[in-house]
């Protein structure tokens, strides 16, 4: 559904590439999540699989990349947009700023597909409630709060049903119960096999509930690729990009002698408890 072959790509202003040699395939379905330091290329990434990187961005990539059956270096970005979505890292750069209400925002793409009026309609209204604002339909889309914003440009691309979705930290301006919601509703598209998901994302608590796995970038290579359980305990955390509270902790406690050195460290809750439990303090 989605392969990088040996992918490098250099900005037209960088001194040195922002992907390095990338090679990986993330078949249909999957919820794959991208982690990494700050500069490690993940929005870069990001624009690379929505076609951005080169038709956009300009600059220099060689190797090959296919998302949706589609030569991205070979497509228009118009036939892209078709069938990858691109939920960009702030939302005030994806809201279009000419809509007079949400309900619009979120046709408006649709509008440009040419999709009939009663579908339009429908396809609005059920991706309103999917993404937990259909009480805002009517507000302006530009007199919202920050994590409101987030969920309109969400909403704006799912709307669109693309066969790709490429979020780009979508929950950075949500608190944790609108972080939640949205794993949760991309989840459920994805296991619905509705969707094949990328998520950049520095909350690792949800990564590691809600994602199958993990590609964890470092100056614009991959540093690690695999399950939430296996990349998150280690691999993020040597090269910057974190872990989780609960590993955060096994670890304390394991430096202090209150968890065996051979244990695996837990990276989600339920993990967690496990680990600890049986132990007293
Ligand atoms: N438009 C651009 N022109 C030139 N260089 C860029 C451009 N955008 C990003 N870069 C550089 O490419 C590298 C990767 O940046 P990118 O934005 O992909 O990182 P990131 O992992 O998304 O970081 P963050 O966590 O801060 O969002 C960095 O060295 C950055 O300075
Ligand atoms: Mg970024």
């Amino acid at each position: 559904m989605l392969s990088l072959d040996q992918v490098t790509y250099q900005y037209p202003t960088g001194e040195r590439p922002a992907l390095r040699d990338l090679t990986l395939t993330i078949p249909a379905g999957q919820f794959c999540a991208v982690v990494g330091a700050n500069g490690a290329g993940k929005s870069t990434l990001a624009y690379t699989l929505a076609g951005f990187v080169p038709h956009f961005y300009r600059g220099t990539l060689t190797g090959s990349v296919s998302v949706a059956g589609l030569d991205t270096t070979k497509a228009t970005l118009a036939d892209l947009v078709r069938r990858v979505g691109l939920v960009f890292q702030s939302p005030y750069n994806q809201i279009s700023g000419s809509k007079f209400t949400v309900r619009e925002e979120v046709a408006f793409g649709l509008e440009n597909l040419g999709v009939p009026r009663d579908e339009m309609a429908a396809r609005v209204a059920a991706t309103l409630e999917l993404v937990g604002i259909a009480a805002l339909a009517e507000r302006s889309p530009l007199n919202l709060s920050g994590g409101q914003m987030q969920r309109v440009a969400l909403a704006a691309v799912l709307a669109m049903q693309p066969q790709v979705l490429v979020l780009d930290e979508p929950t950075s301006q949500l608190d944790p119960v609108g972080a939640k919601e949205v794993f949760s509703a991309v989840q459920a598209l994805a296991a619905a096999g509705r969707v094949t998901v990328v998520m950049v994302e520095h909350k690792l608590e949800w990564v590691a509930a809600f994602a199958e796995r993990v590609l964890v970038l470092a100056d614009g290579a991959l540093a690690a690729d695999g399950p939430p359980t296996e990349v998150l305990a280690e691999a993020a955390l040597a090269v910057g990009a974190g872990q989780t509270r609960y590993t955060q902790a096994a670890r304390l406690a394991r430096a202090r002698g209150g968890l065996p050195a051979e244990q695996p460290l837990p990276v989600t809750l339920p993990q967690a408890v496990a680990a600890f439990g049986g132990r007293r303090a």
